[in-house]
C-alpha cells in the first residue's frame, strides 16, 4: 500500500497535490511519501514478530537520502552500508556502532579503517582475503572486527541476472563448501571475532522458495560450525524481496515471508538480522514528469517526458517496469511509446503501452520509484541532478536539490597548457 492517490481528480502524495510541487521545485523530481516508508518499515518489523530475537539493517543503497535514513532511524532500524559513503550517510542521520552492517566486495584498507574507527557493529566478510586485512587493521589498533561470513549458497534466486547475487558464478561470498574451513581460518585470527553468517542471493525476488532453500542450505552450515565448536550467535539473511511493480501484481509480501523464516529457523537459536531496500522503499516514491510533446511514431505515438534514462535508469539497465500515470487523469486511454530526451533509444521507459492519455505539458509519475530510483541517477547528456522532495501529510520538504548543469560545469577545469 502507498499514499499516493487521486483526490477531487488530482494524485497526491499523501495531502499534498502533485502540481504544487512540480509548480514549486520543477521536474522531473523524485517524491517521497513518509506515510509509506514508516508504514512499510512497520509492516516488516511486525511480519517478523514470530522471530525471538532480530535485528534489522536498511539496505542503505536502496535509498541513501538523509531524510529517509532520518525516517527509518525514527523507527529503530539500523541499516546495511556498503561504501565509505554510505557510512558518512549512516553517521550523518546519527545509526551507528551496532546498527551498522558493512557489505561489498571491495572495501578498500581505508574503508575498513574508518568503519573500525566508527564502532561498525558487523562487517559482512566476503572473502579470506579480505578477513586477513581486517584483522591486520583491527589488531594495529588494538581492537577486534566484528564479522560474519557472507556465503554464496549457489542459488538461483530467480531474477534478472544482473540484479542476481547468490549463484556460483557470482563474484559474492565464498564458495558453500569452502565456507567451514575459511570461516575457521579467519576465526583463529586475533583481530577478528567471527559470531556469524551472512547471506543475500539477490533483489527482486518474486517467489520464496529460492530464499528458503539458501536459508535452509545457512542453516546446515551453521549447525557444522557449532559442531566444529564456533559459537554462530548471528546469522544476516540480507533483503531481497521483491515488491510489485505493475497495479494489481499479488506477490508474497512481508508477512510470508516472515512465516517461511519462522519456520525454517524455528531451532537455530541465533540473532537473525535482516537488510531489506526496496520492500520498504520501493512503493514510497514516484518520479514526477512532466510531458514536453507528444509526437507521431509508426506503430504509435510517442510521448516524450522530460524525465530520462539519467533520471530513472532501471528501465533501460534491466528492462523494468514502472507503471506510467497521469497526474490529473481524465479517463481517456492512449497506447503509446514513453521517452525521454536522452540521445539514446534506451532512453525509452515504455513501448506500445496503455496508458492514462497525455498531451504537451500534462503532469505525470512513474510510481514504484523510491528505490534505486535518485541514487543511480547520473548527468548524462550534461541533465541537471535530479532533486527529491520528502511529503509528510500535507508538508512537504525539498531533501536533495537539484544540482544545475553550471554547478557541475564549475567544478571542471581547463589546464594552462590547453587554456
Ligand atoms: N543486502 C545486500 C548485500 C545487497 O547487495 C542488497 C542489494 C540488499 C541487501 C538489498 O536488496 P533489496 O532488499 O533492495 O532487494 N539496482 C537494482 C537492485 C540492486 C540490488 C543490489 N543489492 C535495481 O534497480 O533493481
Amino acid at each position: 500500500m502507498d499514499h499516493f492517490e487521486i483526490k477531487h481528480g488530482v494524485l497526491h502524495a499523501e495531502d499534498v497535490p502533485l502540481p504544487a510541487i512540480a509548480e514549486a521545485v520543477g521536474t522531473p523530481v523524485y517524491v517521497y511519501a513518509r506515510a509509506t516508508l514508516t508504514r512499510h518499515a512497520r509492516v516488516f518489523r511486525e511480519a517478523l514478530g514470530g522471530l525471538p530475537r532480530f535485528h534489522i539493517a536498511f539496505s542503505v543503497k536502496s535509498n541513501p537520502n538523509l531524510a529517509v535514513l532520518s525516517v527509518l532511524k525514527r523507527e529503530g532500524y539500523g541499516v546495511d552500508v556498503t561504501s565509505e559513503g554510505e557510512l558518512l550517510r549512516a553517521l550523518a542521520a546519527g545509526i551507528a556502532g551496532d546498527d551498522l552492517v558493512f557489505s561489498g566486495v571491495g572495501k578498500t584498507t581505508r574503508e575498513l579503517g574508518l568503519a573500525l574507527d566508527a564502532g561498525l557493529g558487523q562487517f559482512n566478510l566476503e572473502s579470506e582475503e579480505e578477513g586477513i586485512e581486517l584483522a591486520q587493521i583491527a589488531a594495529a589498533r588494538g581492537r577486534r572486527a566484528v564479522c560474519a561470513l557472507r556465503v554464496n549458497p549457489d542459488v538461483d534466486a530467480g531474477t534478472h541476472a544482473k540484479i542476481s547475487t547468490g549463484k556460483a558464478e557470482n563474484k559474492f561470498g565464498v564458495a558453500y563448501d569452502r565456507a567451514a574451513a575459511i570461516y575457521a581460518r579467519l576465526a583463529a585470527l586475533d583481530g577478528l571475532e567471527m559470531r556469524g553468517l551472512a547471506v543475500h542471493i539477490g533483489s527482486q525476488i518474486t517467489s520464496l522458495e529460492p530464499s528458503r532453500a539458501a536459508f535452509v542450505k545457512m542453516g546446515a552450515l551453521m549447525r557444522t560450525l557449532r559442531g566444529a565448536g564456533f559459537p554462530v550467535t548471528h546469522m544476516d539473511l540480507g533483503g531481497g524481496l521483491g515488491v510489485p511493480y505493475r497495479l494489481g501484481e499479488v506477490l508474497p509480501g512481508p508477512a510470508e515471508y516472515g512465516a517461511m523464516v519462522a519456520e525454517v529457523t524455528r531451532d537455530w537459536d541465533a540473532t537473525i538480522l535482516f537488510e531489506p531496500g526496496r520492500v520498504i522503499t520501493g512503493n514510497a516514491g514516484v518520479l514526477l514528469t512532466r510531458v514536453v510533446r507528444v509526437k507521431p511514431g509508426v506503430t504509435a505515438p510517442f510521448v516524450v517526458v522530460d524525465a530520462a534514462m539519467n533520471d530513472l535508469i532501471r528501465p533501460a539497465m534491466y528492462g523494468a517496469w514502472h507503471d506510467f500515470a497521469a497526474v490529473r487523469p481524465d479517463g481517456r486511454r492512449m497506447t503509446a511509446n514513453i521517452v525521454g530526451p536522452v540521445c539514446e533509444t534506451g532512453d525509452t521507459f515504455a513501448m506500445g503501452r496503455d496508458i492514462d492519455a497525455v498531451q504537451a505539458g500534462d503532469l505525470a509519475v512513474f510510481r514504484t520509484a523510491g528505490a534505486y530510483g535518485a541514487t543511480m541517477a547520473s548527468t548524462y547528456n550534461s541533465r541537471a541532478l535530479v532533486p527529491e522532495v520528502m511529503v509528510d501529510g500535507d508538508r512537504w520538504a525539498v531533501v536533495a536539490e537539484r544540482i544545475d548543469p553550471a554547478t557541475i560545469l564549475a567544478a571542471e577545469r581547463v589546464p594552462d597548457w590547453l587554456a
